[in-house]
């Protein structure tokens, strides 16, 4: 009998048990069962603007959807979006792709999935700096790679160097992933660090994955001097891949809008990956994306503008907490607490464990830092209200001073 046979036979491929849910959906998740339960949580575990998407971008859509743009198009954007993706990144980075090294998909992070999927093979070993945004983990391993870590030190605010990802080089490096502003440390990788690590990979033909959801999210530049993209060293083209998402620069995280910028072969191999799955992203949020990447840019330093503060001010909440340290994130909308001081007290064994009772008992939404790779710390969001900010700290700091 079929059932019989199916019993004895595996279920599911090795592949799905190498990765794990996704921790921040997963916090997510257990903070709506309580929400649904009717208590009232201080959330800062979601990593996404409070802003509503800009008008001029919700009415293209619209427009779009009313002229009947509601078919498929080609699978990796129609050609008016992929030259508002490629020359926003050559106005504001100096970069250099034609349109067909460019690829639009549904959202940043299906770029980083697919593109690990067409360079990554089992054997093949992938530097990433710790902390590290969740999914760069599983999105390896699903591919049959291996992870290997580049630690950094919290007191040089988690700098990220050539010299140290050289030590991690072997003939098995395929790829090195950064993320630069991060997520979860707002670290940001200096110019002449950027530089030189594209060096490092280039020589040695190894590909460098440039994850740029947080690129516009750069407290720290100069005035004039702007933040930076690898993209703009042409040179190096050939091993670059460049991922770019608007979710958070233009507000669009449930749109899912990324994109991929990359040499042509490899943004090829994208796009026949795409057309045996998604095929092209949602047609009329390509006309939303052509809005928000040719559009005025006014938005985009308005909301960096307000993070700024936002940031400031959840720095200055947090200092009010005994023992809790924090390094200034140069960058993204997350600060990165060192509550080291807390593990080991009132039973608490592991930042999993604090960020749990935090939850339960204090009714604050946070992430644990053993989803980005250390054990110490836990992530806050921070673009909420400063009432949200002033009220999650306070019950943070009576949660984590009854302990
Ligand atoms: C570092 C990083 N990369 C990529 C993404 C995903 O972006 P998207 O919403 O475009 O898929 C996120 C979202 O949180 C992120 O933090």
């Amino acid at each position: 009998m079929a059932t019989s046979i199916l019993s004895e036979r595996k279920v599911f491929a090795d592949r799905i048990g190498r990765i794990e849910v996704s921790q921040t959906m997963a916090v997510a998740a257990e903070a709506a069962k309580l929400k649904a339960a009717g208590v009232s949580l201080m959330d800062f575990g979601a990593g996404e603007p409070h802003f509503p998407t800009p008008r001029h971008i919700k009415d293209a859509a619209i427009a779009a959807i009313e002229a009947n743009f509601t078919r498929y198009t080609v699978v990796p954007g129609i050609p008016e979006l992929r030259k508002a993706i490629v020359e926003r990144h050559a106005c504001d980075f100096g970069s250099d792709y034609a349109i067909d090294e460019t690829i639009f998909t549904s959202g940043e992070k299906l770029a980083l999935f697919n593109a690990v999927q067409v360079l990554v093979e089992h054997g093949d070993e992938v530097i990433l700096p710790v902390p590290y945004w969740v999914s760069f983990k599983d999105i390896i391993q699903y591919a049959g790679g291996t992870v290997v870590y580049l630690e950094t030190e919290e007191a040089e605010s988690f700098r990220i160097t050539a010299e140290a990802i050289e030590r991690l080089i072997t003939p098995k490096t395929k790829a090195i992933i950064l993320n630069s502003p991060s997520n979860p440390a707002g670290n940001v990788i200096d110019a002449a660090d950027l530089e030189r690590i594209v060096h490092v990979a280039h020589e040695r033909g190894i590909y460098l994955i440039l994850d740029e959801c947080y690129v516009y999210l750069n407290y720290e530049t100069q005035p004039g001097s702007g933040p930076v993209s690898a993209g703009k060293f042409a040179w190096a083209k050939e091993h670059m891949i460049v991922l770019g998402s608007l979710s958070k620069t233009y507000a669009m995280t449930g749109w899912r809008a990324g994109y991929a910028l990359g040499p042509k072969k490899v943004i090829a191999n994208l796009s026949k990956l795409q057309s045996q799955s998604t095929s092209n992203a949602t047609s009329f949020v390509q006309k939303g994306a052509i809005a928000a990447l040719a559009g005025s840019q006014e938005c985009v330093s308005e909301f960096r503008a307000e993070f700024k503060l936002l940031r400031d001010y959840i720095l200055a909440a947090l200092k009010t907490i005994p023992e809790v340290t924090c390094t200034v994130p140069a960058g993204a909308f997350y600060v990165y607490p060192n509550v080291s001081a807390y593990i080991g007290r009132g039973g608490i064994k592991s930042a999993t464990e604090l960020a749990t009772r935090l939850l339960h008992e204090g009714h604050v939404v946070s992430v644990p830092g053993e989803a980005f790779g250390t054990p110490h710390h836990i992530r806050l969001s921070y673009p909420v209200t400063r009432e949200t900010i002033d009220e999650g700290v306070r019950r943070m700091k009576g949660f984590l001073l009854g302990l």
